[in-house]
């Protein structure tokens, strides 16, 4: 069965299992997106580095397999990473994964959750070509010493260019089952320093995965995703979160606010991964957590995609998350009737009353008071575990609605992403159907796709 190469709009699995982001940048002309990836089956194994490219965000490409386990530290997996750009290459750092005991009847599985981590770092001269054979060197051993931090669950390093030299943040765990932050600097890239660590009190999860932290024009901003936040024992326990922080790169101390904001109020995105656009805009994109797999005629089943590239600016203190440019450039096609779109979905844009509804082919989105509220209860996999009623807290700028429909995902911008409800959908209809709303206008994606 054939994996699937080009994308436009959402990228989403070529075939089998992806999770994160990964490694994102803009490296010599080019966006890479590289992707936690189990080429085997769509379900989570051995990991994998696959590797996707474009031009402008919107057509995609994936190019392969870029990282896959040749060492004695990634033996398991090439878990989360980041990339960064120096002296010309590319050069990549993730968490090499070694098991003590592999699942006798499934060794893409740990046993009893035994593992050792270490960080790793491979350099690409072109971001095409990464040697997994000799390129590889460990930059942290696993941790010894449990007051520093875990040396199971320590993964997924980001790395930025600060003013004096470079940073890594990486997720971790306390002793006592907290999450939190460990702080590492280096001069060079090679030799790395432990220099400080930052966590909460009691409530914030047990591990905290995939941190990254940025600084806009309005703030500095720290991303990442605490397991079991949300203690219902459902679907969506581990949540990705954000808030505004105060970060000292002299000693990385950083003072975490007591108050956050999800990333994404549909609560099914996870583990997000920014970069820097050609333009200076901060970029954005996060896994989309899919329970089923998708099966379409003569293309291998595959279960994972990725939201739409979001541009993250902070104002007063709040973090929102707009739609990319170069995706509102796509949705440019007047359409009279939903019928008229392609695989790429369609935009509605309008204003919505209060009380006022959209069906989406049977994702619902509604508006409540000061609340805009979303039902997939007919559009997805039965079950309690799962959530299907969303809402977002009450907003502030209006009811202006951006709705993003494609067949496995729908994504609700409220007031231009004051607030983002994202939701993973099966068997939407194409159908579309609006009381209460007002300036409706409907776009299909360019004819052909823009190609810049
Ligand atoms: C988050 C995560 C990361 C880890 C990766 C493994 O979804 O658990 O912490 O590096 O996925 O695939």
């Amino acid at each position: 069965m054939e994996l699937r190469k080009r994308q436009i709009g959402h990228l989403k699995a070529p075939g089998n299992w992806i999770n994160d982001p990964n490694g994102f940048i803009y490296y010599k002309g080019k966006y890479h997106l590289f992707y936690q990836y189990f080429p085997y089956a769509p379900e989570w194994g051995t990991m994998h580095w696959g590797h996707a490219v474009s031009d402008d965000l919107v057509n995609w490409e994936h190019v392969g397999i870029a990282l896959f386990p040749t060492k004695y530290g990634d033996q398991n997996g090439c878990f989360s990473g980041s990339a960064v750009e120096h002296e010309g290459n590319m050069v990549l750092f993730y968490t090499g994964v070694h098991y003590f005991e592999q699942d006798p009847e499934n060794i893409h599985l740990c046993l009893h959750d035994r593992f050792d981590s270490c960080q790793m770092r491979i350099d690409s001269w072109n971001g095409m070509d990464f040697d997994n054979f000799k390129g590889k060197q460990v930059v942290i051993p696993p941790i010894e010493d449990k007051c520093h931090g875990d040396r199971t669950h320590t993964r997924d390093p980001k790395v930025w260019k600060g003013k004096n030299g470079w940073t890594m943040v990486l997720g971790s765990r306390s002793e006592e089952g907290r999450g939190k932050l460990l702080f590492y600097q280096s001069p060079d890239l090679k030799s790395w320093s432990y220099v400080n660590e930052a966590t909460k009190g009691d409530g914030w999860g047990w591990m905290w995965e995939c941190p990254d932290y940025f600084e806009t024009e309005g703030g500095q901003v720290l991303v990442f995703s605490p397991m079991r936040f949300l203690k219902d024992g459902k679907w969506e326990e581990n949540q990705a979160i954000c808030m505004t922080v105060d970060f000292k790169e002299d000693g990385c101390e950083m003072n975490m606010p007591d108050s956050y904001q999800y990333l994404d109020y549909g609560l099914d995105l996870y583990a997000p991964q920014s970069a820097v656009d050609e333009d200076g805009r901060r970029v954005l994109v996060a896994w989309l957590r899919m329970p089923e797999a998708v099966e379409e005629e003569g293309q291998a089943p595959w279960r994972g995609m990725f939201c739409l590239p979001r541009v993250v600016e902070v104002k007063n203190g709040h973090v929102y998350f707009r739609v990319h440019p170069n995706v509102k450039k796509l949705y440019k096609r007047p359409v009279t009737d939903v019928k008229d779109t392609g695989p790429e979905g369609y935009l509605l844009s309008l204003e919505l009353e209060d009380g006022g509804c959209v069906n989406a082919g049977g994702y619902q989105i509604f508006r409540r008071g000061n609340r805009i509220c979303t039902d997939r209860t007919q559009v997805f996999c039965r079950g309690e575990d799962y959530r299907m009623v969303f809402e977002t807290p009450d907003v502030k700028e209006g009811f202006h609605l951006d709705i993003y429909v494609e067949d496995h995902m729908v994504e609700v911008y409220v007031n231009d992403g004051e607030y983002v409800i994202s939701n993973g959908v099966y068997g939407l209809k194409k159908e579309l159907l609006i009381s209460g709303g007002n300036k409706a206008e409907l776009f299909g994606a360019m004819d052909p796709p823009i190609h810049r």
